[in-house]
């Protein structure tokens, strides 16, 4: 274990497992809410889950207002225009629903309707110009539909400046939600694509996590479960959506991953995929998902062990990095992603643009090789 000390920081207070949104009234009572801010995108709204909610808040006495102006990668300007509906229709409360993106925006709605401005006033990268959340905000309770950000247990919020292209983030203990229920049926909706991408997000948490020089084995213990529940399940519930057990487990699995880079850091993939999102929209997971095995071979020379660990612990039958990361972009395709840049329309000249943005990133910092604009450019190119 070594003699290293080690910050160990998890956060998660809530309830698991099929039905439990049943119990959004009452959780919404007990931390004092009176009228929730349901904070979704449109597809929360169109396949009843917006609705369901209002009723079930309605039958424990609470009001709420749906706000559902939310985009995949989710823009300041809504979290602006989510905080100023908070404070106008006298909401007291925030209830997240759906995957990251509507998370990360009410997790950004709760701090601007508390302490005004905008949110990239408080990007945790703006160095000493950054305003800072000091708590004493409003109660959310997170209610996630996809199994793969974790951030109903991160302490995080990315949030896209749809001006400058660019992704950046809010950091502070308080962004915690204040409940959490993560019900496994409210995923069976996700269609193959969404459940394929999002799954490798939370494969890509726990693979990141696992080879920085903050994991410890209360990370790793996280990590090795997850990588057990998504080696097992993440392809069932992409075969057959309606497959409950294979939903919970990947549930289980994006939390425990979530917590696992919540304690560990993430590395140089997350750095190279958010420039993906910002700039070409697209979806978090499946940049992930191909950048992986890129960055894999990138880490061999310090990570080559605990690669193969992890991958063999998905079931796969590897014996060194190149393997483990050859492993990846095959079960990647199995479940019907793309595995190269060029397929999802990035183009050799994209490049230097998105490794300057992954450059700056604050991600790779904990990468455990270190990273430059240089080397994250050839990653790019290997992946095209
Ligand atoms: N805060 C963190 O710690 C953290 C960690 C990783 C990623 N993220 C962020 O999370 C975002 C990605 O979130 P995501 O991958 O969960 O996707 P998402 O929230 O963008 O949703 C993807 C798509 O799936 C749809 N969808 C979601 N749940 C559904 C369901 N149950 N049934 C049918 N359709 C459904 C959405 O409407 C959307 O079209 C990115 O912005 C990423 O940067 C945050
Ligand atoms: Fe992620």
């Amino acid at each position: 274990m070594g003699s290293a000390a080690y910050n160990i920081s998890v956060g998660f207070n809530g309830r698991f497992g099929a039905g439990s949104l049943q119990e959004i009234g009452k959780i919404s009572q007990r931390a004092g809410i009176k009228k929730a801010l349901i904070v979704c995108d449109p597809m929360m709204v169109k396949i009843g889950y917006a609705e369901k909610i209002s009723g079930i808040l309605a039958e424990s006495g609470l009001g709420s207002v749906i706000f559902d102006q939310c985009v995949e990668n989710p823009r300041a300007l809504d979290v602006t225009a989510g905080a100023k509906v908070f404070n106008e229709q006298g909401c007291d409360g925030i209830v997240a629903l759906g995957g990251g993106s509507p998370i990360d925006q009410a997790k950004a709605i709760r701090v601007i309707a508390r302490y005004g401005g905008t949110a990239q006033d408080f990007n945790a990268m703006g160095g000493s110009r950054a305003r800072e959340i000091k708590g004493d905000m409003a109660p959310m309770i997170v209610v996630p539909t996809t199994s793969g950000t974790g951030s109903e247990a991160t302490r995080a919020a990315v949030i896209t400046d749809s001006e400058k292209n660019v992704k950046f983030f809010l950091v502070s203990p308080f962004l915690l939600p204040t409940n959490v229920i993560l019900d496994p049926a409210l995923t069976l909706s996700m269609p193959p694509k969404v459940t394929a991408a999002t799954g490798m997000d939370a494969l890509v948490h726990s693979l990141e996590a696992y080879v920085t020089a903050s994991a410890n084995p209360i990370s790793d213990s996280f990590g090795r479960t997850s990588f057990m529940l998504i080696g097992k399940s993440l392809k069932k519930a992409v075969e057959n959506g309606e497959d409950m057990d294979a939903r919970s487990d990947m549930s289980m699995a994006s939390l425990l991953a979530g917590m696992a880079f919540a304690i560990a850091n993430l590395g140089a993939v997350h750095a190279l995929a958010h420039p993906l999102g910002g700039r070409h929209h697209i979806a978090h997971g499946l940049a992930n998902s191909i950048m992986m095995p890129h960055v894999m071979r990138y880490n061999a020379k310090t990570s080559e062990a605990k690669y193969v660990e992890a991958v063999k612990l998905m079931g796969k039958d590897v014996k060194n990095a190149e393997e483990a990361a050859q492993a990846i972009t095959n079960f990647a395709a199995e479940i019907g992603l793309p595995t190269k840049l060029s397929e999802i329309g990035i183009k050799e000249e994209d490049l230097i643009q998105l490794s300057k943005d992954a450059a700056a990133d604050v991600n790779h910092y904990s990468n455990p090789v270190p990273c430059t604009e240089q080397t994250l450019l050839e990653m790019y190119k290997k992946a095209l």
